[in-house]
């Protein structure tokens, strides 16, 4: 099926279940800036995913809130890009239902998220956390997405809808365009705490990331407490994951070239880097956390926001669901 737009369509969705970290920002959001004019995108807060693990209401309602004053204090515009929240859109999980019957219970046991998530949630493996994969290919497929933006993480679930898209394509015939992954360049941060892990939001160590919402302090804090090595260079090289994860996060803030930093710490510890990592994050934080604080003042600016986009996708959304709903066999009235 086309777009009726020239412009390839991308979504994407982050679930408001943590603090949004540096490594979502410089791996993710800072880069969607850059597509905004090029593509027509969604981006979706996912809520409906997130409560397949327990979570706290008051801290999920206002995470919600949260996740969309970052998008837009990070420079997202609202009005360009169809920003909005899942649970005002029932066709997602109106879909899921639909997919769930074209996903086979083996394919959704393969899922190395669903394994490691029920290995950590031992007492609460629930249906929503194994079918969850599906209610992602909904997401994506509602919208005749071409390209989702994700990290290397997704991959497999971006497989999976794939395999959906091209199974319920071959048995109803052209229903859903399939999509591509688009690993973005953006940057890959690891944990402060251990390096070897990818910087997650949901950490139970606070130290392990930085949120894009820290304050100064906090900040230098835990750039100081960064885990390194014993060697005392400030160099790029295999074996020295936290280094090397510092030197990506002082580039990406910085623009400046391993070659660059090699050069502005030479002779100098681990200490003066820390410090400088510290300093120029913070500072490049700090305009996006007075645009959020003002935005979060404004609740009935950013329900607005909700209200809108959450029509325009709605409509697009319906356009698919009402096709499927047809080849199914669901009588229309
Ligand atoms: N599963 C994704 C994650 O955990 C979030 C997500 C949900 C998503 N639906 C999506 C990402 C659709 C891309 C497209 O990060």
């Amino acid at each position: 099926m086309e777009n009726t737009e020239a412009k390839k369509r991308i979504f994407s969705g982050v679930q408001p279940s943590g603090n949004l970290t540096i490594g979502n920002y410089l791996g993710a959001i800072k880069n969607w800036t850059t597509l905004q004019d090029d593509y027509e995108c969604l981006y979706c807060v996912v809520d409906q995913h997130a409560i397949t693990v327990r979570q706290t209401p008051a801290d999920l309602r206002r995470r919600t809130y949260e996740i969309m004053a970052i998008y837009i204090a990070c420079g997202l515009d609202p009005v360009k890009n169809i920003m909005y929240v899942q649970s005002h859109v029932p066709a997602h999980v109106q879909l899921s239902w639909v997919l769930n019957c074209y996903t086979m219970f083996g394919e959704l046991s393969r899922m190395t998220q669903f394994k490691d998530k029920s290995a950590k949630n031992a007492d609460n493996i629930n249906a929503g956390l194994f079918t969850y994969p599906t209610l992602m290919a909904s997401d994506i497929l509602l919208y005749q997405t071409d390209l989702v933006p994700v990290g290397e993480d997704q991959r497999q679930h971006i497989e999976l809808t794939r395999d959906i898209a091209n199974r319920f394509n071959s048995v109803y015939g052209e229903t859903f365009r399939v999509p591509e992954p688009y690993i973005t360049k953006g940057a890959k941060i690891y944990s402060l705490a251990e390096p070897a892990k990818k910087m997650s939001k949901s950490d139970e160590n606070v130290n392990a990331y930085v949120s894009i919402l820290d304050k100064k302090d906090d900040i230098i804090r835990k750039f100081k407490r960064a885990v390194t090595d014993s060697d005392t260079c400030v160099c790029r090289a295999e074996g020295k994951d936290g280094i090397n994860n510092l030197m990506t996060i002082y580039s990406c803030f910085t623009g400046k070239s391993d070659e660059e930093i090699e050069r502005e710490f030479a002779g100098k510890g681990y200490g003066d880097f820390k410090a400088a990592v510290g300093e120029v994050c913070a500072e490049s934080l700090d305009p996006i956390r007075s645009e959020f604080d003002r935005l979060m003042k404004d609740k009935a600016y950013l329900e607005g926001i909700f209200k809108e986009n959450s029509e325009k996708a709605s409509y697009l959304a319906r356009k698919t669901l009402s096709k499927v709903y047809r080849k199914v066999g669901f009588v229309q009235i």
